[in-house]
């Protein structure tokens, strides 16, 4: 069985009728802590029905902050094998930040309303043999997701996982990889440790690393970390001979962390969305006029990546700066990002 081969997924425990596609709300069925910083969260569609998504892709939860309503992304780190419920699994980042708000708040029966699964970092839409997982931290939740998928459906690919942690040697999921990497031959699996010299491979990536474990030619790779390790990854893949289509990375932080500055000077131009209309000056992103007309849009890494914030353009033109967030096919159909797409006309938009 090869990825992409579209053989029909066995049954596992699929119960539902329907599923959850674009989506809806969820109900809370389980908070485990994974540890002190990190829980994971089930949920179920209210509605009943199961989920339908790819192994990689992620989902925005819209949140009640103290600051307002707010959507955070995340990805599914379930697998789609089990497609009865879908569990995130969420780092804390701040004291204040909408991670800690639902380390407090997320309890059993607890209710939210999401959208997705989208995304491109995801297994069917990147079909192959060869197949290499990389991650640092809390990147590894789009590969436990893939893996989980892989295992079940027991694929017959050459797969090798690399997971980068700094020195402890109980990271996230660490019990159900060595389980895993039992019961799934085809996969291989490393953990290097950064900052243990006593680890009999550790070190940041280098070439000669990766290249003691793998030869990366032919291989589909996915990769995910903090934005300095993708960078340091690809550049090594690349250099390494790694065809540049072959290599797929998901950030999970924003780049676009200055405010957005409209130049007021510039012509008005008017936004439909939905039953509103709206003036937007030209050059201001679409974000930035849904923003200050109180439509919340549904966002991830406000810089083109992630797909969160696509909507259909129904008419009129923007310029779209994206960077891989949408396929080929997404963009013909009419999709834009609301993050990347700065007004050149009066548009319509849904
Ligand atoms: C595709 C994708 C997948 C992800 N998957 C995971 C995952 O599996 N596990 C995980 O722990 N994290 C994941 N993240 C990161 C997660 O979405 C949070 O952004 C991150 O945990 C930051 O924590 P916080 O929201 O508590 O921080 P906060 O302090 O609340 O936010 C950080 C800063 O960014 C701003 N900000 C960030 N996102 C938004 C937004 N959507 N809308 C408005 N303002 C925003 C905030 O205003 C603030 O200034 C993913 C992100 C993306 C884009
Ligand atoms: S928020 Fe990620 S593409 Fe717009």
């Amino acid at each position: 069985m090869r990825i992409g081969s579209r053989t029909p997924l066995p049954e596992f425990e699929r119960r539902t009728v329907g599923s959850w596609k674009s989506g809806g709300l969820l109900e809370c069925t389980d908070v485990t802590a994974e540890n002190e910083d990190v829980n994971s969260y089930s949920f179920k569609a209210y509605d009943g029905t199961g989920f339908d998504f790819k192994p990689g892709q992620h989902i925005s939860i819209r949140l009640p902050l103290k600051s307002g309503e707010e959507y955070r992304t995340f990805t599914v780190c379930s697998s789609p094998t089990r497609g009865d419920e879908i569990t995130l699994t969420v780092k804390t980042n701040r004291p204040d930040g909408a991670t800690a708000w639902m380390r407090d708040n997320i309890k059993i029966g607890s209710i939210f309303s999401a959208v997705g699964p989208t995304g491109l970092f995801n297994l069917i839409d990147h079909p192959c043999k060869k197949l290499l997982l990389i991650s640092a931290g809390s990147g590894i939740t789009p590969m436990m997701s893939m893996l989980r998928w892989l295992a079940d459906r027991q694929d017959d690919l050459d797969v090798t996982f690399i997971h980068y942690v700094k020195i402890s040697d109980e990271y996230l999921f660490s019990d159900e990889l060595s389980k895993i990497a039992g019961e799934y031959d085809p996969l291989a699996f490393h953990q290097i440790s950064t900052h243990r010299a006593d680890a009999e491979i550790h070190g940041l990536p280098t070439m000669t690393q990766l290249a003691s474990l793998i030869d990366v030619s032919g291989h589909q790779v996915f990769c995910c970390g903090p934005s300095g390790f993708m960078d340091a990854i690809k550049d090594i893949l690349l250099k390494g001979g790694l065809n540049p289509d072959h290599y797929h990375q998901e950030s999970f932080g924003s780049d676009a962390t200055k405010p957005e500055v409209v130049d007021e000077n510039a012509e008005t131009l008017t936004v439909k969305f939905k039953d509103k209309t709206f003036d937007a000056k030209r050059g201001e992103t679409l974000l930035s006029a849904l923003k200050k007309n109180k439509v919340v849009v549904p966002t991830g890494c406000k810089s083109g990546m992630c797909g969160t914030c696509q909507m259909k353009l129904i008419s009129g033109k923007v310029d779209m700066n994206h960077q891989g967030g949408l396929s080929e096919q997404q963009i013909d159909e009419g999709y834009i990002l609301a993050c990347c797409s700065t007004l050149s006309e009066n548009i319509s938009i849904l």
